[in-house]
């Protein structure tokens, strides 16, 4: 064989290698409107191929005549799209980053399963946090190496944020509210698709963080975000008492709001809130992240079996050291470092906190197979069966070194501020 033969022979070995290991390991998915390839990754503790598809346009790009509008559909392409990164982040503001774009509607799937399969599996979208102004969906930070273990699917979603996502001038000019419109939008195309990488469309849970778990609940709206440092805050709420009140009670009469205001504070503390940071920032959290979703709880159990807990375990990989005298150590968000996978290793984090990964992680993959988070006794949960939110009782799950069953969250001063909110807010109410 001469050396030229040679050659050809080995690059045809070399392009038949490239190729069929490409057809392999990386799946295309043909959807109604054309087809895109992905990339297999593995899943961080057993190391399991899983199917990553980052980057799927699920809506046409909300520029030019598409801006400040609802979405509109995806242009059918043809070729087939590259799938292998995702580093489309909608604009937003204190974010100088190149990636940053108003062409941002786009949606990250990962499957255990080779997609095509009839696998069924059940599905967890999850809608980010940021106050509607910031986050994205990258895998970065929501890596679902620990979710896929479970056999799981998971789809992360981008929206439009801020004034992109949500100015309007309450007419067909700019209808507003884009950003959750977006999220529907996702949540249809997932309806539509997810079948195609295995997924059931009938096991669908839709699951958020802050902002997201507003989306979600779509009770919570965002307010302004405030720059100034916390004891400016409070100062600012000393000399303005009324600032207390949600806008949403509807309180016009000024004898009222002052009263009011008085009382709210008065569950906190009977010092300036300047004096006592750790009972203002008791007021802050049962204001903004508290209050509504444990009304919302109490109320949907009326409909549907709704469990309801506090995550209370504080560890490293929480990676939050500020801490306030007289509060609880577990700062928003800081759940999130245990369902997702966003540290490059997990060798050096101590055992109660892969514990508590694998615990949260469990329940809530539990809840999106079989819609409730402990079917049975298991040692992982210290072998509690989480109770549903009755009008009888109103238990829930505390997550923290142990797993504890508590009732009546935020006990001190939740059932104050249903009674506030009986005696002086304009009913009927429109949130709480
Ligand atoms: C999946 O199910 C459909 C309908 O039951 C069947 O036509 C198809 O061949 C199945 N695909 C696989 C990969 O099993
Ligand atoms: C503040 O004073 C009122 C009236 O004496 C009392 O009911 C309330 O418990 C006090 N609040 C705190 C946080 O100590
Ligand atoms: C938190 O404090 C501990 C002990 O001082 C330190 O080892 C750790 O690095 C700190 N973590 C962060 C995120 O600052
Ligand atoms: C947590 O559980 C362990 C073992 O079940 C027990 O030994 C320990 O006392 C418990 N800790 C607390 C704070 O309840």
């Amino acid at each position: 064989m001469n050396e030229k033969m040679q050659k050809v022979i080995a690059s045809l070995i070399f392009l038949w290698y490239l190729t069929s290991t490409n057809a392999k390991s990386t799946p295309v998915v043909t959807l109604p409107d054309g087809r895109i390839r992905g990339e297999i990754l593995d899943t961080y503790k057993q190391k399991l191929p899983f199917y990553a598809f980052l980057g799927i346009p699920y809506a046409a790009p909300p520029i030019g005549k598409n801006r400040f509008q609802p979405p509109k559909p995806v242009q059918k392409w043809s070729g087939i799209l590259i799938m292998t990164s995702n580093p489309k982040i909608c604009y937003q503001t204190g974010l100088e980053d190149a990636l940053a774009s108003e062409d941002c509607l786009y949606l990250n799937v990962y499957s255990p399963v080779v997609p095509g399969s009839n696998a069924s599996l059940p599905v967890m979208v999850f809608i980010h946090g940021g106050t509607f102004i910031r986050g994205s969906a990258p895998s970065g930070f929501y890596g679902p190496q620990f979710i896929i273990e479970q056999n799981v699917i998971v789809v992360t979603i981008n929206y439009r944020l801020g004034p992109f996502g949500f100015l309007s001038t309450g007419d067909k000019v700019m209808p507003g509210n884009m950003g959750l419109k977006d999220q529907q939008f996702a949540l249809k195309w997932v309806q539509q698709n997810i079948h195609l990488f295995g997924g059931d469309p009938k096991k669908v849970i839709v699951m958020g963080q802050s902002a997201g778990s507003a989306s979600v609940t779509y009770h919570l709206i965002s307010k302004s975000s405030a720059e100034e440092s916390w004891e400016k805050t409070a100062s600012a709420y000393d000399k303005d008492l009324r600032k207390l009140v949600d806008p949403d009670m509807y309180i016009t009469d000024a004898t009222i709001l002052e009263k009011t205001s008085a009382e709210i504070k008065a569950i906190y503390t009977n010092d300036t809130l300047r004096q006592d940071i750790g009972a203002f920032t008791q007021y802050f959290g049962d204001n903004r992240y508290m209050r509504a979703p444990i009304k919302y709880a109490k109320l949907h159990s009326q409909y549907a079996d709704v469990y309801f807990y506090q995550f209370s375990y504080h560890g490293i990989m929480g990676n939050n050291n500020f801490t306030i005298d007289g509060i609880g150590r577990v700062g928003h968000a800081e759940d999130l470092r245990y369902l997702w996978s966003n540290y490059k290793s997990y060798e050096s984090f101590p055992e109660s906190d892969m514990r508590t990964l694998d615990r949260y992680v469990g329940l809530l993959t539990n809840f999106a197979k079989f819609l409730n988070p402990t079917p049975e006794n298991s040692e992982l949960f210290g072998n509690n069966i989480w109770p549903k939110v009755t009008s009888e009782h109103y238990r829930y799950l505390d997550i923290d070194r142990n797993i504890t069953i508590q009732e009546n969250p935020r006990k001190f001063s939740y059932g104050k501020w249903e009674d506030i909110f009986e005696k002086y807010a304009t009913k009927p109410l429109i949130s709480f």
